[in-house]
C-alpha cells in the first residue's frame, strides 16, 4: 500500500508539473489568461489534496491527523481571506495586492527554512540558509516595494546605502559561510540563524528603499523570482517535487520578466541595484520649457472627429482613474465615424507588467489595437492626434535627450513627433519617476484638464452631438 501510495502521490505531481505548464501556456494571452490560470491552481490544488493523504515520513509514517486538521484550517481561512480581499480590491490597488502576495510567499518559504534548520532529518543546510535568506529578502523587500506603490514610503535616497548594502550583503554571505562549515562552537547555531534571518530582512528593506522611481517595475519582477527560488529551495528541503518546481516556474517566470523589464527600460540589473539613486535632473527655467497650452472640450471633440488617425497612449491616470470603459467608448465612437484608433502600450505604463493590457482588455478593447512602443513609435509621425490619457514618464522626451535625467536612455512612446498632442491629465501633478515633463510644454501639446474618466465622458457626449 505504501508504495501504491508513493507512486500515486509521484504521479500526482506529475499531472500537477504539466498542469502548471499548460497554466503558464494560456497565461500568456489575455484571451486564455483565466483558464490558465485556472489549470495551475487546480495542479496546485492537487498536489496539495495527495501530500496530505499520500505523504510519509522518513520512518514511513504519513502526517499526523490533529496536523492535517491544522494545516486544512489554515487553508480554509487563507482561501476566505485571500478571496474576499482579491474580490473586493480596486483595480488601481491591484500592483500592490500582487507585492503583498509576494511577500507573503517569501516570508512561507522564509519560516519553513527557520523551523526546520534545527531538523535533525534535515540535511540540506545550504539550501535552508539560502531559502532564508532569499525568502526573507523578497518579504521585506516586497513589503517596502507595497508601500512604495501605495505612496506612502518614499524613496531614501543616499550614495551611502550602495556601500552599506554591500557590508550586509558581505555580512550575510560570512554567517551562511559560517553556519555552513564550522557550526558555532560559541553560541547555540540556531541563534546565529535568527541572526541571519533578521539581518536578511533588514537587507531586504534596504535594498529597495534607494530604488527610484521609474526603475520600480525592474525591482517588483526581481522581488517575485525571488519569491520562486524560495519556495523552491523549501522544496528541496522536503524533497517535494511539486514545491521544487512550483517555485523554479515563478522563479524562472520572475527572472525573464526581469529581464525584459530592463530592456524596456534599457538599463542593467546591476546598474538598477547598485547604481540608481534617482532624484530628478536639474529643471530647466519655466523660459527655456514654453508655456502651457489648454485645449476646450468642444475643439478637442473636432480635432477628434475630423481626422483620419488617432493614437491613444494609456497611462497610470486611465487606471486611477477607472476610465478605461469610457476610453473604450471614445474609441468605438470615433472607429464608426471612420478614424483608425490604436493604443500605443509602453511597457512600463500602469504599475505593474501588463497593466494596460490588462486594463484595456476589461473594458473589451480589441487586442489587435494595441500596439507594442517599437511597434507603434515608426506610426507616430504620420498620426494626426495622439491623445494621452494619464500618462507621463512613459512619453518623457526628457528620456532621450536629458543626460541629467534619471529616466535618460529610457524609451518612450514617442508622442512628441504626432502632428497634435492632446494631453489629459488632473493637473500639472508629476509621474511617479517625480520629474517634469517637457512634453507638455510642446508648441503641438494641448491640455485638457480633468478626472480622466470625466474628462472623456465629456468628450465623448460632445463628440455624439456634433
Ligand atoms: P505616471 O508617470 O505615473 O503618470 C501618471 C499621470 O497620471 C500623473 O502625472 C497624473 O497627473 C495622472 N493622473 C493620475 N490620476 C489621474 C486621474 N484620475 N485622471 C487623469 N490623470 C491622472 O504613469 P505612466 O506614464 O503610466 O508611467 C508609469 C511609471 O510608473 C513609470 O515611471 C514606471 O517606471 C513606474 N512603475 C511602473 C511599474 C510597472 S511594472 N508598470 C511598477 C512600478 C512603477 P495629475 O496628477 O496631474 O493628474
Amino acid at each position: 500500500m505504501t508504495q501504491y501510495g508513493q507512486i500515486i502521490l509521484d504521479f500526482s505531481y506529475l499531472v500537477a508539473a504539466i498542469l502548471f505548464v499548460i497554466g503558464l501556456k494560456l497565461l500568456s494571452k489575455p484571451e486564455s489568461a483565466k483558464k490558465g490560470n485556472l489549470y495551475a491552481a487546480g495542479g496546485m490544488v492537487l498536489a496539495m489534496i495527495t501530500t496530505l493523504i499520500l505523504h510519509k515520513d522518513a520512518h514511513g509514517k504519513g502526517i499526523p491527523l490533529e496536523n492535517i486538521i491544522l494545516i486544512v484550517t489554515v487553508i480554509a481561512v487563507g482561501t476566505v481571506v485571500g478571496a474576499v480581499v482579491a474580490r473586493r480590491v480596486k483595480m488601481t490597488a491591484m500592483p500592490q495586492l500582487v507585492s503583498f502576495y509576494n511577500a507573503t510567499g517569501g516570508a512561507a518559504s522564509a519560516l519553513v527554512a527557520l523551523m526546520e534548520f534545527s531538523n535533525p532529518e534535515n540535511s540540506s543546510t545550504l539550501v535552508t540558509l539560502l531559502g532564508l535568506v532569499i525568502g526573507s529578502i523578497a518579504f521585506s523587500g516586497s513589503m517596502i516595494a507595497y508601500g512604495k506603490l501605495d505612496g506612502w514610503i518614499k524613496d531614501w535616497l543616499s550614495p551611502a546605502m550602495k556601500y552599506i548594502n554591500i557590508i550586509i550583503l558581505l555580512v550575510v554571505t560570512a554567517l551562511v559561510a559560517y553556519l555552513m562549515v564550522a557550526g558555532d562552537p560559541f553560541m547555540d547555531a540556531e541563534v546565529l540563524v535568527y541572526i541571519l534571518f533578521g539581518i536578511a530582512l533588514v537587507y531586504g528593506v534596504f535594498f529597495v528603499m534607494p530604488i527610484g522611481g521609474a526603475d520600480m517595475p525592474v525591482v517588483i519582477s526581481l522581488l517575485n523570482s525571488f519569491t520562486g527560488i524560495a519556495a523552491a529551495m523549501a522544496g528541496f528541503i522536503y524533497s517535494n517535487q511539486a514545491m521544487i518546481l512550483g517555485g523554479i516556474f515563478v522563479g524562472a517566470a520572475g527572472t525573464i520578466l526581469t529581464v525584459l523589464m530592463c530592456r524596456a527600460m534599457n538599463r542593467s540589473l546591476i546598474n538598477v541595484i547598485i547604481g540608481a539613486f534617482g532624484g530628478g535632473g536639474a529643471a530647466k527655467s519655466d523660459k527655456e520649457i514654453g508655456t502651457i497650452k489648454e485645449i476646450s472640450l468642444s475643439d478637442a471633440a473636432v480635432l477628434l472627429n475630423y481626422t483620419s488617425k488617432v493614437v491613444i497612449v494609456p497611462g497610470y491616470g486611465l487606471a486611477a482613474a477607472q476610465a478605461q470603459h469610457t476610453c473604450s467608448e471614445l474609441d468605438k465612437l470615433l472607429s464608426e465615424s471612420g478614424v483608425e484608433v490604436k493604443y500605443a502600450i509602453h511597457p512600463v505604463a500602469g504599475r505593474m507588467p501588463g497593466h494596460m493590457n490588462v486594463l484595456l482588455a476589461e473594458a473589451d478593447v480589441p487586442y489587435e489595437k494595441l500596439v507594442e512602443m517599437d511597434d507603434i513609435n515608426p506610426e507616430l509621425p504620420n498620426t494626426d492626434v495622439v491623445i494621452v490619457i494619464g500618462a507621463n514618464d512613459v512619453v518623457n522626451p526628457a528620456a532621450l535627450d536629458d543626460p541629467s535625467s534619471p529616466i535618460y536612455g529610457m524609451p518612450i512612446i514617442n508622442a512628441h513627433e504626432a502632428k497634435n498632442i492632446i494631453v489629459m491629465k488632473r493637473g500639472m501633478g508629476k509621474g511617479y519617476a517625480a520629474i517634469e515633463n517637457y512634453l507638455f510644454y510642446d508648441d503641438k501639446t494641448r491640455m485638457l484638464f480633468g478626472n480622466a474618466k470625466e474628462t472623456l465622458q465629456k468628450l465623448v457626449s460632445e463628440i455624439k452631438s456634433l
